[in-house]
């Protein structure tokens, strides 16, 4: 089966990260988030990915080449971006499949662990244009949702809305049939969510709800990219990808851990990073060359290359851009990000909540 990753988004929600990095190719648990797709997608029966470029175009087929983790490998850019429904009609370009045959189409940002074997399956038996995996969230208000009638098939794509008639969101992993990609107009900004769904089920077409609560998290966000990494190290979603085994911390080769530090929750330690005697650090991830001195305390942040956080400071959910620098005794917290290059000097911040 042949596949197209949609990854040519800016991912401004999870900036500064995303500066000098595509959101997909972020460090995730050691390795580029899209290696962990790749491998999953191999585990599923893809033999060969298209991706769909845009932002940053050239840093994938550098990071990938033509073969990677089972599949091979191609690569199409838009000149501008074309929103989610463009650039699969413009990847479409380079599949080799027949009209019938099922194309699995994946977006770039989206950790999940459902049976995409069984997705297709039920593309297949429903003679289906297109069949979504629908995912169960405890607050649909902050999605569009997705009802489906009794047969599974989908009735409607809605927009956010703060009564939802459903639990049931577009998960973002969708099989087309290659004819129904045709359909989508050529050359054009498109999303498929807001316009190629719904004009699909208006028109009458077959489209099938998959409905599977495994696991699926979208990393769009800061918080939910540090989750995301802390679950593939803890090995709540199994990945093929991770260069170690599942534990409380991934170290990479060439870190430093201090016995005398605390590391746990599914810590990434990254090549060249340090981390000092009486340092704590849960539930982060430390990107190469990133410090942490000793005594202070990190959580559920993120350090970007080089960064570096002096004795004694606290980082509560925060993201460090590349070589920021935190000073001694400061205390940041909630969300907090520095941009890359920044030096804050020591106690220049107390944003602490506790105390
Ligand atoms: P934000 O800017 O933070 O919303 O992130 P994003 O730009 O990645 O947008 P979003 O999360 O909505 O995108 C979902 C998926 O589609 C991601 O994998 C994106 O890389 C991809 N994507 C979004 N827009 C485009 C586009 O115009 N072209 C291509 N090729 N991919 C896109």
């Amino acid at each position: 089966m042949e596949a197209i990753l949609l990854v040519g988004g800016r991912g401004t929600r999870l900036r500064p990260l995303t500066i000098s990095t595509p959101k997909p190719l972020l460090p995730t648990a050691g390795v580029a988030f899209l290696a962990h797709q790749l491998a999953r997608a191999h585990a599923a029966g893809v033999e060969r990915i298209v991706f769909a470029t845009s932002y940053r175009a050239e840093m994938f087929e550098a990071a990938f080449g033509a073969h990677a983790h089972g599949v091979d490998l191609a690569y199409v850019d838009e000149r501008q971006p074309l929103g989610t429904g463009g650039a699969i009609r413009n990847a479409a370009r380079a599949l080799t499949c027949g009209p019938d045959d099922p194309v699995l189409i994946l977006n770039g940002d989206i950790l999940s662990g459902h049976d995409v074997p069984a997705q297709v399956k039920l593309h297949e038996q429903a003679g289906a244009a297109v069949t979504l995996h629908l995912t169960e969230v405890e607050d649909p208000s902050r999605f569009g949702c997705v009802p489906t009638d009794d047969g599974g098939r989908v009735t409607a794509f809605l927009e956010k809305t703060s009564h939802p008639v459903t639990n049931q969101i577009n998960a973002g992993c969708y099989v087309f049939r290659r004819s129904a990609i045709d359909t989508i107009a050529e050359d054009e900004v498109v999303s498929v969510e807001r316009e190629t769904f719904p004009a699909l089920i208006a028109s009458g077409a077959v489209v099938m709800g998959h409905v599977e609560p495994a696991y699926w998290l979208d990393v769009g966000t800061p918080e939910a990219f540090v989750r995301g990494s802390c679950d593939l190290v803890l090995g709540r979603l199994a990945s093929s990808a991770m260069p170690g085994d599942p534990g409380e911390r991934l170290t990479l080769a060439g870190a430093s851990v201090s016995p005398g530090a605390v590391v746990r929750g599914g810590t990434t330690v990254g090549r060249g990073a340090v981390v000092e005697a009486g340092a704590t650090v849960l539930g982060s991830v430390l990107l190469d060359d990133a410090f942490v001195a000793e005594g202070a305390t990190v959580r559920g942040s993120v350090l970007s290359r080089g960064a570096r956080v002096g004795p004694g400071a606290v980082l509560d959910e925060v993201i460090l851009g590349d070589g920021a620098v935190v000073g001694p005794g400061n205390e940041l917290c909630g969300g907090l990000r520095v941009w890359p290059g920044i030096e804050l000097p020591p106690t220049a911040v107390r944003f602490s909540t506790d105390a």
